[in-house]
């Protein structure tokens, strides 16, 4: 028997973007028939709200959106074609995803919106990384409108568990490699392979800076002695990359979670980590390695201090509020509603508390904006 233990950021990298990961099988993950939906499911109302909100914010010129994480491509496509028909302004849009099938069910799609287009309007380029998009076109989307829905918690976590008495855990994966599996209550698709946890007391110094700004004051307000949370170093790194490389005049991102009140607390002792496969929530996840999309609350602070140390002012919104005051809102909703009844349910799920529109946050950070 061999074990090999890593930080669970590492396991969840290797779940979800390893060898026959998650993301990298081809799968249908969005959608009725999939294991989620997300906003751009929902209906195409989402995007062509949003597409109200980028035509105000770029007022003049070519438009440049670059979407991290647009999976099959569901949102671009509405986007897409909600700005051809609302401006007659050149759109150059690119999108950048990691998951091989997704990569190519959107480049499918776009073409067929590109074919569809009487003219030379739409300029569309698909990528599978940040790098690619610099490589292939330097300096072509400075200044752009970078959109992401539910990319930062698709980002590989670490699970943290703080004592008031100071002890930093971090959870850990171990491997198991048994030549003669038990048969016993292991229910996962492995052969002779088994997954366990332990907390680990944790020498990360990154993890501990970053424990020591966002979790532990808490302990002065809560009653609790512990605290579980997810930590993503690697979503504020990619954010950070995003800035540096192509410094977004706009980005938005969008996805549940909080500010970290919100999100860490005595409502949650276990923290939010969680699995889900054909719209249920999977318990045992670890042994469904790789079949399963695992996701937590995106703590949203210390995103908006990132975006403020980089000198850019930042807005976080609830998804309904910031959807029901765009200003061309009614306008919107009562077009798509002319072909689309199931709009106006729709648009509960979106916005309404209970639905998406109290748990999903909209982070807008603006460049050179002061608040
Ligand atoms: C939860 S899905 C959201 C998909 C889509 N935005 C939507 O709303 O339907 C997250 C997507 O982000 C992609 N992703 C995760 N990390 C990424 C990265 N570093 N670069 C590009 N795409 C990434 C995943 O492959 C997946 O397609």
């Amino acid at each position: 028997m061999t074990s090999m233990w890593m930080p669970f950021s590492a396991y969840m990298q290797e779940a979800l973007y390893g060898l026959n990961g998650y993301y990298m099988i081809d799968r249908n993950r969005f959608g009725k028939s999939g294991d989620f939906f997300t906003s751009a499911q929902v209906s195409p109302v989402f995007s062509e709200l949003w597409a109200s909100f980028v035509m105000q914010k770029v007022a003049e010129g070519e438009y440049r959106i670059v979407e991290f994480g647009p999976g099959d491509g569901d949102f671009a496509i509405s986007l897409l074609t909600a700005l051809l028909r609302m401006d007659d302004r050149m759109i150059h849009y690119a999108g950048i995803e990691v998951s091989p099938a997704g990569r190519e069910r959107l480049a499918d799609k776009l073409k067929v919106l590109r074919d569809k287009a009487s003219d030379d309007r739409l300029d569309v380029s698909v990528y599978s990384s940040l790098d690619e998009l610099q490589k292939c076109q330097p300096d072509a989307w400075d200044g752009c409108f970078v959109f992401a829905n539910e990319w930062l918690d698709a980002f590989p976590c670490d699970v943290v568990r703080v004592s008031r008495n100071g002890l930093v855990e971090s959870l850990w994966v171990s491997k198991t490699i048994e030549t003669s599996p038990p048969s016993s209550d292991v229910a996962g698709p492995f052969q002779g392979e088994y997954l366990q946890t332990e907390w680990k007391i944790s020498g990360d110094q990154k993890l501990l800076s970053y424990v020591n700004k966002w979790m532990v004051p808490l302990f002065q307000d809560y009653e609790e002695d512990r605290l579980v949370a997810e930590v993503s170093l690697e979503s504020l790194a990619a954010v950070t990359q995003v800035v540096e490389k192509i410094h977004p005049g706009v980005m938005a991102l969008v996805d549940y979670g909080g500010y970290t009140v919100d999100v860490i607390g005595e409502d949650r002792p276990n923290g939010s980590l969680r699995a889900f496969r054909e719209h249920q929530l999977v318990d045992r996840f670890l042994d469904y390695q790789g079949q399963v999309d695992l996701t937590y609350d995106v703590d949203f602070s210390p995103v908006i201090s990132l975006f403020q140390q980089l000198e850019y002012g930042t807005s976080l919104k609830k998804q309904g509020m910031f959807l029901v005051t765009q200003p061309f809102f009614e306008q919107v909703v009562n077009e798509r509603a002319a072909s689309d009844p199931s709009v106006y349910q729709a648009i509960k799920t979106l916005v309404l508390p209970g639905g998406m529109g109290e748990r999903f946050f909209v982070l807008l950070a603006e460049r050179g904006y002061q608040k």
